[in-house]
């Protein structure tokens, strides 16, 4: 097992773990990236552990992921499996000496987050949370913006994630509350969380509002049909399919946080529009596949004159990004810096919006 820190340096040997819609993203970005050997793949279906790992030419192949750690000697794994194995496949995959790609959410509440962040401060391995979207090239070009100081400070930011029907795996572990350890907030809002937070500059948030509804998945409905693990007869969704959440931030910023997975609306729609007091931005992207939009604003004033900025929009990088930057990470030698706090205090958010949901209080962030 090494750590690679210089071009001249072995591969690094990756593997993943689940091979759901996610576990295919990272398997697809590590059989692509430079100076990377995918040598393992673990996951409960087998016929798709022949398939993919006949595609990529990857030998290793485990239903037993525990039995993978033991024995394909890797530098690094991604873990893409149902939320609430998150924290102990992570734990184990750092005590074992590899550098981990955990998937969002980081886990199922705060205190298994936090046991990932001891296990990577005490083990000496990078542990990343693969928030893909704050990949894309517009939310890229926008923060290249208010890094510039054109929006002066940012005070208020809303954020959103809203879709027509699109509750995952309706009647798997997605919809229960031990496993999922939310729904609708957990699942897509913590993306727009993320996405927000990082586009503002990571402003502390301090605490939180929130409520959560279920009106479409007790019925049955709304779902998307998205997911591989089986659907089990009697599952009851226990979960939310609309959160609100009103989040203070230090500073005396706010933001406003949307998440829903279905909702009496034409199309899905994703959004962050941010407030700031030289100029204002938003990005937005949605539709239906027949019409889908994408788009970026900024306004400001030059020379005392209204204006719009274009900015250039660069490709969106997703899951390859995440990937890519996991592994610089991983090369950059400096574990220490790489410990996911940043993904443990979005949880410490989410924590403390579900809190206030069921208490209908504020509630700080812990
Ligand atoms: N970043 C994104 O855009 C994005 C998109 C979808 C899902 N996700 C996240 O990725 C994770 C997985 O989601 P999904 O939609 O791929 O789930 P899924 O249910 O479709 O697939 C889960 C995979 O995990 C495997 N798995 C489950 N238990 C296992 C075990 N004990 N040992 C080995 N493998 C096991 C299953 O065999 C399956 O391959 C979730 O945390 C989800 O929130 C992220």
């Amino acid at each position: 097992m090494t750590t690679t820190t210089s071009p001249s340096s072995p591969p690094l040997r990756a593997g993943v773990i689940g091979l759901g819609w996610a576990g295919q993203q990272h398997v697809n970005a590590y059989a692509a990236a430079p100076g990377v050997e995918l040598v393992a793949l673990a996951a409960k279906e087998e016929e798709l552990l022949a398939s993919i790992g006949d595609a990529h030419g990857v030998a290793g192949r485990f239903t037993d992921w525990q039995q993978m750690l033991a024995e394909a000697d890797l530098d690094v794994v991604s873990i893409a499996t149902p939320t609430f194995l998150h924290s102990p496949m992570t734990v184990a995959a750092l005590e074992a000496g590899l550098h981990v790609l955990c998937e969002k959410p980081m886990a199922e509440n705060a205190t298994a987050a936090a046991r990932m962040v001891a296990a990577a401060e005490s083990a000496g391995r990078v542990l990343d949370i693969a928030f893909n979207h704050r990949q894309r090239g517009d939310v890229a070009a926008l923060r290249s913006v208010v890094e510039s100081g054109v929006l002066g400070k940012i005070y208020y930011a809303k954020a959103g994630w809203l879709r027509r029907q699109g509750i995952p795996g309706l009647g798997t572990w997605f919809t229960r509350a031990d496993s999922a350890g939310g729904g609708a907030m957990m699942d897509i809002g913590v993306h727009m969380l993320d996405m927000a937070l990082h586009l503002m500059g990571e402003p502390t948030v301090t605490a939180a509002s929130a409520s959560t509804h279920a009106e479409f998945g007790p019925l049955g409905r709304g779902g998307s049909g998205f997911g591989i693990s089986t659907v089990e007869e009697g599952v009851p969704f226990e979960v939310e399919d609309l959160a609100t959440a009103f989040l203070r931030l230090d500073g005396g910023g706010t933001l406003l946080l949307e998440s829903s997975w279905a909702q009496w609306i034409p199309y899905d729609q994703c959004y962050v529009a941010l407030y700031g007091s030289d100029g204002g931005a938003s990005v937005e992207w949605g539709g239906s596949a027949q019409e889908p939009y994408q788009r970026l604003h900024v306004w400001t004033e030059v020379a005392g004159v209204p204006a719009e900025l274009q900015p250039a929009v660069g490709p969106h990088g997703q899951h390859a990004a995440s990937v890519t930057q996991f592994l610089a990470k991983v090369r950059s030698g400096d574990a220490a810096a790489h410990t996911g706090a940043q993904a443990l205090a979005r949880a410490r958010v989410l924590d403390a919006c579900y809190a206030s949901a069921a208490s209908g209080a504020e509630v700080p962030v812990g």
